[in-house]
């Protein structure tokens, strides 16, 4: 265990929990019976006691504006061949706008059906074959599998795990980087880790993306689930915003999915600088890509134009989630997290406590986290705390199950 925890976790539990009232929002009291739903999380550890707090969706339901909007568009009763109809481009920018100050050109903006798609689009588009794609780890797996995929190398660049932040580390970042470097996929706020990359590090980005011929492809999925931006806290700069001649090549990718819970409908946006790159992105999603669903259209419109109370209502739960979880690795000897500035996920450092397989501990436990073997980070797990406070609460009763000394 790092020689930090011991000293500076309590205060971290401390400024994450005191003075926090509990929210108990009613709209976040309960979530239906999601059995029989084909939902990827749930069916994983079907017929077993085993709570599943492992893939990035919420065990909550999604806004009564978004529904609305849902119902309206079946209720229309026609499921054609559909395309960006002007609103989603219109009200994405006027939300990029509004929450992040970015203006963005609406004509810009390409629907696509899944932030993941985007990923695998850019590392054929702008990365010759065998070109290598620098990513910080730990990081969301297909970060570390899609160039693979695609034939592209892909570069790890550890983060720096400090007391309260996971840093870049700029001298592991220069000696990765290479001739055949080409794309830099940045995960902005970061998963597994929570961190949001502040303006001073997103212009060092830039400028080293500058120097070595590299565009930047953030992935800014996260963007909108920022903790502490009420309080003080970091807010979410763009990258793709910075005043710098990378920002103005750089590709952005986002979605109402995370914020608003709607991944399985399928909808998320990129952000791209020229027409050019447009017209070929086109191109090389065809007859591979497959168009975006009116319903996942319907959704991200209504949640980008009516969904701002919720959000903010889900961000006060979530801020009080992290808190719980805070308290909860405090407990247990060995286990240390440093606090996420945004997302709903904890990631939770294992390695103090003797136990070699903490993934399969917790399963014993009752528990079915994201193992950190899938991240480049074996030793580590990483908990969803979207849900219910009361199940978030009973996930944690066996998280200190898991680990003998807890
Ligand atoms: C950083 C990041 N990017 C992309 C995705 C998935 O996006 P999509 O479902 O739009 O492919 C996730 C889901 O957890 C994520 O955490």
């Amino acid at each position: 265990m790092p020689a930090w925890v011991s000293a500076e976790l309590p205060r971290a539990v401390d400024r994450y929990t005191r003075g926090m009232p509990n929210p108990l929002d009613p709209l976040f009291a309960a979530c239906p019976d999601r059995h029989g739903t084909g939902s990827e999380k749930w069916d994983r550890y079907a017929g077993r006691d085993l709570l599943p707090v492992w893939v990035a969706d919420m065990d909550l339901v999604a806004p009564a504006e978004v529904l609305a909007a849902l119902h309206a568009r079946v209720d229309h009763g026609v499921f054609g061949y559909t395309h960006e109809p002007p609103e989603f481009c219109t009200s994405l920018a006027a939300h990029l706008e509004r929450r992040h100050g970015w203006q963005v050109d609406p004509q810009r903006i390409v629907a696509t059906p899944g932030v993941v798609t985007g990923l695998a689009l850019t590392a054929r588009l702008l990365a010759d074959p065998d070109a290598e794609i620098l990513t910080f780890t730990p990081v969301y797996p297909p970060f570390l599998s899609l160039p693979p995929l695609a034939q592209r190398r892909c570069v790890r660049v550890p983060l720096l795990q400090q007391p309260t932040t996971w840093a870049v580390d700029w001298a592991a970042l220069e000696a990765a980087v290479s001739p055949r470097s080409k794309l830099l996929w940045l995960c902005h706020p970061h998963n597994p880790t929570g961190t949001v990359f502040r303006h001073a590090d997103l212009l060092r980005l830039a400028e080293f993306a500058m120097a070595h011929g590299i565009t930047v492809v953030s992935d800014e999925i996260w963007s909108d689930l920022l903790l502490d931006e009420e309080h003080g806290g970091p807010r979410h700069v763009p990258f793709a915003s910075l005043d710098h001649p990378a920002a103005r090549d750089a590709v952005t990718l986002v979605a109402a999915s995370k914020t608003w819970n709607l991944a399985g409908l399928g909808c998320a946006a990129a952000i791209l600088p020229t027409a050019e790159m447009r017209h070929r992105w086109r191109i090389a999603g065809g007859g591979l890509v497959p168009m975006v669903n009116p319903l996942g259209y319907a959704a991200s419109i209504a949640a980008w134009t009516r969904g701002e109370g919720w959000r903010r209502r889900l961000v006060d739960l979530l801020r009080h989630h992290r808190g719980l979880v805070a308290a909860a690795v405090d407990a247990v000897p060995g286990l240390a997290c440093v606090p996420a500035d945004a997302t709903y996920l904890a990631w939770i450092d294992c390695r103090g406590t003797g136990v070699d397989d903490p993934q399969a501990a917790c399963e014993a436990a009752g528990l079915g986290p994201s193992d950190g073997r899938e991240f480049a980070a074996p030793g580590f797990i990483r908990i969803n705390t979207a849900c219910p406070t009361e199940r978030l609460e009973e996930a944690l009763r066996r998280l200190r199950r898991a680990f003998p000394r807890g």
